[in-house]
């Protein structure tokens, strides 16, 4: 019984280390590119600022932070039920997600160490940053008894191949968004300290520093190959990677949002200024954002909510597959309909808030 209620309904590998969450379209991927490709680029259009941002990762202003404090040191069996099932999740997914980047990173400074030494350094450094965060979380699941095995999940997880112009677009979006779901947390537990049920997110307002000079890296790449912002194809892709981050994390959140809850938060309303910022932020280098002030947009992406909790539904019924098939078939179709217009919804064009080209 007391067993049940620390280990809410997570299968294990063997005592203590959890099974992977199944991967499904919303589940954090795992990137491999073209490394080649990445090695043979020349950054020179960009050099100085990839150079300065080098400088920035090699300072490493958060070397001394990720350290566990005695705060850690108690029983969490408090942080029961639900809320325990979704916490863990929310630390499986974030690890995994950070461990995601640590990968792709660290392959990207192993394949172009002696061909682009300057892009070679960025990679590794993002690397370590990554590897922390991950480290971090992972320590943190085994406050609830329960770990992630890295090296498994590196072996028995599928790999999605980008051509290098998608990871850059993929992975600035996922370091943004990273920065301002790291931040919006923090930012609202320092407003309402009662909230703070455990001690991780102190730790979010320097660990989304580093998420930002990720993005930032990201954003200097992209404008050394200008080729990949400045014309028509450009824009339909960040379109459709912006929606995919964007409507990836909603419905995912919204599902969750008994996590959001347990820290105060309405998880709608902090997804609308997640992507929002975000939005905000990308229009600084990408060539269209996304006109997510649009009320339309929202209504949208709420469908597709109430879709998903049909298909959910439906899926936890009793009846046969075969049936099931047909009654999720009118959802499906009305969520493939609603992301299809998000995506033809007229963008807005970023260049004018750029200003001058930097
Ligand atoms: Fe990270
Ligand atoms: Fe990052």
């Amino acid at each position: 019984m007391v067993d049940s209620l620390k280990k809410p309904g997570f299968e294990e590998i063997r005592p203590g280390v959890k099974v992977p969450a199944k991967e499904t379209i919303l589940t954090p991927r795992f990137y491999t590119t073209d490394f080649d490709a990445v090695a043979e680029m020349d950054i020179s259009p960009n050099e100085d600022e990839l150079q300065a941002i080098l400088e920035e990762f090699r300072v490493d202003y958060n070397r001394h932070h990720f350290v566990r404090t005695t705060e850690f040191e108690q029983s969490w069996d408090h942080i029961d039920g639900e809320t325990r099932q979704l916490f863990i999740e929310f630390l499986e997914r974030s690890c995994t997600a950070e461990f995601s980047g640590f990968l792709l990173y660290k392959e990207l400074a192993r394949k172009l160490k002696d061909k682009n030494p300057v892009l070679a350094e960025c990679f590794s450094l993002m690397s370590r940053d990554e590897a922390r965060h991950a480290g971090f979380l992972n320590k943190a699941m085994s406050d609830f008894n329960l770990q992630l095995d890295l090296g498994f999940l590196t072996k028995s997880r599928s790999y999605t191949f980008f051509k290098p112009k998608f990871i850059f677009y993929a992975t600035y979006l996922s370091e943004k968004i990273g920065y301002w779901r790291y931040i919006t947390i923090y930012r609202h537990l320092e407003a309402h300290p009662e909230d703070r049920i455990y001690p991780i997110f102190r730790f979010f307002e320097n660990w989304c520093q580093d998420e930002n000079r990720h993005g930032d890296f990201f954003d200097a790449m992209m404008r050394s190959q200008p080729q990949i912002l400045n014309d028509w194809k450009a824009k339909l892709w960040c379109r459709f990677f912006l929606l995919s981050v964007f409507a990836t994390m909603y419905l995912n959140d919204i599902q969750r949002s008994g996590f959001y809850k347990a820290l105060g938060l309405d998880a709608r309303e902090y997804d609308i200024h997640v992507i929002n910022k975000t939005n905000e932020s990308t229009a600084k280098v990408f060539p269209v954002v996304l006109d997510v002030e649009n009320p339309i947009f929202y209504q949208r992406l709420d469908q597709c909510v109430q879709n998903n909790a049909k298909l959910t539904a439906i899926v936890s019924a009793n009846t046969p597959k075969f049936v099931q098939f047909f009654q999720k078939l009118p959802y499906y179709t009305s969520n493939a309909w609603q992301l299809l217009q998000l995506y033809f919804m007229k963008p807005i064009e970023a260049a004018p808030l750029q200003g001058t080209a930097r």
